[in-house]
């Protein structure tokens, strides 16, 4: 790519809300590890640099800092949070951590007056007291200095986070680093790399045989068209049915892709799963064996398919950047197809679309013809509906919830507008009820709806009470082990979108 931001990660929870807010705005952008030294970034020359947040306190010994010399490169910076922090520290400036930090949507004050207040995220307890020597305050909040700038060697550091959608106007802060201060020229655009990427493919792949785990997620599915387009014919594609799937998701899935030119397997693996969930509460435990045993079927199913030698994951650029961390705190262990580990006997593995985001990999679907159906998939973990039932996991629990989301889904489907992700939770409390002229103590169902565009944050919809009661009347009715129905009304952070 000729023209590229650079984003050096310290370990912020937003480092790929940063590197896709840049995409959006069309200019192409790459993470790495905030340690990589001058050279390299010399090499690899970007036209400008983004330092991310992170849990650090920059003024500490043993806080991660970047390279001193590419201060030095002439290269426009944005210092972000621990990025702004750590840069002022750096460059002579003064970092404390006696004050009480601000979290959350906290009014902004530009100096210059003829810009009006804003309301930006902050989440920080540390903030820089005294700035290095050609510096100056740009704005403040009440208590700290809010951002900050050297116009000359272009450099410049914001304490709030311009790259999520809470801070009003973030999206022009970045615009205008990106296209004002670094020159950037823009257009970048993924869905003009396909014909490249099935270039790659097929000189990746040559002669040989490719096997793909397929899940019938956005991420697989649009793996699969690609190498459909790529090396028709070459192609084998496994979907293992954990048996957590959605209701009729497994067949849908099936119909979907047994009619391309895919070599399509299914294999059903519910009772395998379940017996490992047997007795699991822990929810890092049950992904954890979910995943082992994911890897477990596919390896035996894959030799059963005889020596395909090169494997193919739906694996996006989150998945890379996440296994690469070096500094972020693990908040959950993601599985899906993407985590099959290198040590399977394939000589190579392919993928695809392992430097596209999420939203770019649904543009590159739309382009390559997949049913809007697919591509607008709402995201689904890998894990299924088993971290969705709060505790053990079983065959009747699980048919409970099948039934519960499914009145979700079809009530909140036919709204007008939807939010981003909606689904049911079986919890693990039961409540005592009446129905008919009789006590009942049954299981309390919580709804989830959730407002986001990244689904790395995101707000809980405010659902109105008629389709809330709606859904509440239906699941009742419908099912009558459920006695109770709640609302689930925490953004992200403080909690995430799934339950466990
Ligand atoms: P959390 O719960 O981490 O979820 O706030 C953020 C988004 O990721 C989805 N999610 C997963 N996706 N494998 C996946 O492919 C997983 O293990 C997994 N866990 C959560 C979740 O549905 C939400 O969209």
């Amino acid at each position: 790519m000729s023209e590229m931001i650079l984003v050096l990660d310290f370990g912020g929870q937003y480092k790929e809300l940063i590197a896709g807010a840049v995409r959006k705005l069309r200019v192409y952008s790459e993470i790495r590890a905030g340690n990589i030294c001058a050279s390299e970034v010399k090499r690899l020359a970007p036209v400008g640099i983004i330092l991310t947040g992170g849990p650090f306190s920059a003024h500490l010994p043993g806080s991660p800092k970047c390279d001193p010399a590419i201060f030095k490169l002439k290269i426009p910076i944005l210092g972000i949070c621990y990025g702004m922090q750590m840069m002022c520290h750096m460059l002579g400036g003064e970092v404390k951590s006696d004050g009480m930090g601000e979290y959350g949507r906290v009014a902004v004050r530009p100096k210059d007056p003829s810009k009006p207040e804003f309301t930006a995220l902050m989440s920080h307890k540390d903030a820089v007291v005294r700035l290095p020597d050609g510096f100056e305050a740009t704005a403040h909040t009440d208590t700290c200095i809010a951002a900050c700038e050297n116009y000359k060697l272009r450099f410049y550091g914001t304490q709030f986070h311009p790259e999520t959608k809470h801070t009003k106007g973030g999206r022009e802060i970045l615009r205008h680093f990106l296209y004002d201060v670094c020159g950037a020229s823009g257009g970048y655009k993924p869905e003009e790399t396909i014909a490249a990427q099935i270039g790659h493919i097929q000189s990746a792949a040559g002669a040989q045989k490719v096997l793909l785990a397929l899940s019938g997620g956005v991420d697989s599915s649009v793996c699969a068209a690609l190498l459909a387009k790529a090396i028709p014919g070459q192609l084998t594609c496994i979907f293992v049915d954990h048996g957590f799937m959605r209701e009729n998701e497994g067949n849908e899935i099936e119909e979907i892709f047994s009619k391309h030119r895919l070599n399509f397997i299914r294999i059903n693996a519910k009772e395998r799963f379940l017996a490992k969930l047997k007795g699991v509460t822990d929810p890092e435990r049950k992904r954890k064996r979910i995943g082992e045993e994911f890897i477990r079927v596919f390896e035996e199913e894959a030799d059963k398919q005889g020596k395909i030698p090169y494997l193919a994951q739906g694996t996006i650029y989150p998945d890379i950047v996440e296994s690469g961390k070096e500094y972020g705190a693990t908040i959950k262990s993601h599985h899906n197809v993407g985590g099959l580990p290198d040590s399977l006997s394939f000589t190579k593995i392919i993928e695809p679309l392992s430097g596209f985001f999420k939203d770019e990999v649904r543009v590159l679907g739309r382009k390559l013809g997949l049913p809007q159906t697919l591509v607008n998939r709402q995201p689904f973990p890998g894990p299924g509906l088993a971290i969705r039932v709060i505790g053990e996991v079983t065959e009747k629990k699980l048919s409970i919830l099948r039934r519960a989301d499914l009145i979700v889904r079809e009530e909140i489907d036919a709204l007008k507008s939807r939010p981003g992700q909606y689904f049911a939770v079986l919890t693990d409390t039961r409540s005592v009820g009446v129905k008919g002229d009789g006590r009942t103590y049954e299981n309390v169902i919580a709804i989830r709806a959730v407002t986001t565009d990244d689904f790395m944050t995101c707000d809980y919809t405010p659902l109105g009470h008629k389709v809330l009661g709606r859904i509440s009347s239906r699941i009742t009715n419908e099912i009558n082990t459920v006695s109770r129905v709640v609302y689930d009304i925490t953004s992200k952070p403080p909690a995430s979108v799934e339950w466990e």
